[in-house]
């Protein structure tokens, strides 16, 4: 009888081991686990070797072209309609042209923005797009460098990777409206979305952190800061806001929550890692990138360019990381470039970043 026990026991965990690895989410090893907080914590990150091999490889950045000569006339004098790139050499001025086919339209070519009988129009809405982006990274490489985007810097295929539309970009999600009766309404949640990770969470968070520029400092917060009640707290629908909100970041990066946070005080800033500061100054850089410069763009872009609502698309997190912690593995793609890292000619209307850090914040 024991020993029948014995064989039958064995054959179940022979047929559960077995089960595991047709399971959904099931990683088969080796796991790579890296440490990212104190001892003990469990702050870990976990990937599989396979796993973080293959980002790797699909988040390489493309050679810089050749340097051009910096001598010789301005690209503002040689051309006619030359607006924020007017101070480069003409030689330089092509090379970035050059470069930006490469990165966001290689397969159409000069002809995505221009219109080849006259480089000059600005008929095409692609161009007039452009050029804003060109103002929008000389931003993100100047005014964001030392809050957030640091040595490495960002250029246009950080975010484009050779298409014109960026691969992870949002919209207001208005969901189900309920328009009679019959219709059904959902109070914006349970309803899988890929902004927040396809959990049942609020799916239109992003459109109240991230939208716009002028959001209150406080708004993403949760927990109490007082050890007693003061006042009325948040409701819990604000709390599975913000819940919706972590899961776009933690997605959009590749990591945990532990990334940022030691689960045990998620709030206190005392316990968090630095990447969370870096993460705070994120936010408030894509707020201001969607509300100064993709939302002016509003009347450019054609009608099926825009969202459900009619807005426009939006920058997150995952524009420029794509599934990374540092967009193309931490190259400091801004180097060969350093044309698109200063605010020329007229970036005048790039505003400073308004963000009062929260006291406790480490610097
Ligand atoms: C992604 C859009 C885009 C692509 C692709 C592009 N350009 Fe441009 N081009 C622009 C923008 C924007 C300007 C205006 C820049 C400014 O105002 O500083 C411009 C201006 C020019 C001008 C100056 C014309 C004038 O007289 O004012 C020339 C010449 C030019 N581009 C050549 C090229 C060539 C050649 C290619 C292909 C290798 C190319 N461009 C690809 C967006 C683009
Ligand atoms: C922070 C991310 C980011 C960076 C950096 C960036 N872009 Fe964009 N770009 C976007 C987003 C988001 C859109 C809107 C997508 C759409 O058009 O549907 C866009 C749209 C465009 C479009 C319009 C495409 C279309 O057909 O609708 C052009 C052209 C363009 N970008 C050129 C550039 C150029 C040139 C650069 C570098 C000087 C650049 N972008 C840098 C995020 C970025
Ligand atoms: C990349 C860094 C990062 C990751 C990953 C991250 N967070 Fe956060 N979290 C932040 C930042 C920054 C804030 C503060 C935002 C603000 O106040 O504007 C925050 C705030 C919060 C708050 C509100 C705290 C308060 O003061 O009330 C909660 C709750 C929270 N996060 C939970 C999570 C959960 C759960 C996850 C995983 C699903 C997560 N976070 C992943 C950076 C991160
Ligand atoms: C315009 C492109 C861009 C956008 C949009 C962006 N980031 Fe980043 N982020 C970067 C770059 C580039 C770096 C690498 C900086 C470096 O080399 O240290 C970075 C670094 C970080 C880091 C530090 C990673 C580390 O391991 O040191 C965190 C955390 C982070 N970003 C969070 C966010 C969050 C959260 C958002 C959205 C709210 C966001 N980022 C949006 C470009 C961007």
């Amino acid at each position: 009888m024991k020993s029948l026990l014995i064989v039958a026991g064995v054959v179940v965990a022979a047929f559960l081991t077995i089960a595991q690895f047709g399971t959904a989410g099931w990683s088969f090893p080796p796991i790579a686990a890296q440490q990212h907080g104190f001892r003990g914590t469990g702050m870990d990150q976990i990937q599989t070797k396979r796993e973080a091999v293959a980002l790797k490889d699909a988040n390489k950045a493309p050679e810089p072209a050749e340097p051009a000569d910096a001598g010789g006339d301005k690209a503002g004098t040689t051309y006619q309609n030359v607006q924020v790139l007017k101070d480069l050499s003409t030689e330089q001025f092509n090379r970035v042209m050059t470069s930006m086919t490469e990165w966001v339209a290689p397969e159409q070519g000069c002809t995505y923005c221009h219109n080849t009988e006259n480089m000059a129009s600005d008929d095409l809405y692609q161009k007039k797009v452009a050029r804003r982006m060109l103002q929008m990274t000389q931003y993100i490489n100047s005014d964001w460098k030392e809050k957030h985007v640091n040595g490495s810097g960002v250029t246009c295929y950080t975010c484009h990777r050779g298409q014109p539309v960026p691969k992870n970009i949002w919209f207001e999600n208005p969901g189900l409206t309920a328009k009679g009766l019959t219709q059904p309404r959902n109070n914006g949640q349970n309803m899988a979305s890929a902004e927040v990770g396809l959990a049942s969470l609020p799916y239109d968070t992003l459109t109240e952190y991230l939208g716009k520029k002028d959001v209150n400092e406080n708004a993403i917060r949760v927990n109490a800061t007082t050890a007693l009640p003061e006042g009325k707290g948040k409701p819990i629908q604000e709390a599975e806001k913000t819940y919706g909100l972590m899961m776009h970041m933690s997605q959009s990066l590749g990591v945990n929550c532990t990334y940022c946070h030691n689960t045990r005080a998620i709030s206190q800033w005392s316990q968090s890692t630095p990447q969370r500061t870096t993460a705070w100054y994120g936010i408030r850089m894509v707020r201001a990138l969607n509300g100064d410069y993709l939302e002016p763009l509003k009347g450019t872009f054609p009608p099926n360019r825009l969202g459900p609502t009619g807005d426009v698309p939006k920058v997150g997190c995952g524009t420029c990381h794509n599934g990374q912690p540092k967009p193309l593995n931490g190259a400091h793609v801004i180097d060969a470039y350093p044309e698109l890292a200063k605010a020329t000619a007229s970036a005048a209307d790039a505003t400073p970043p308004a963000a009062s850090p929260p006291a406790d914040m480490p610097k």
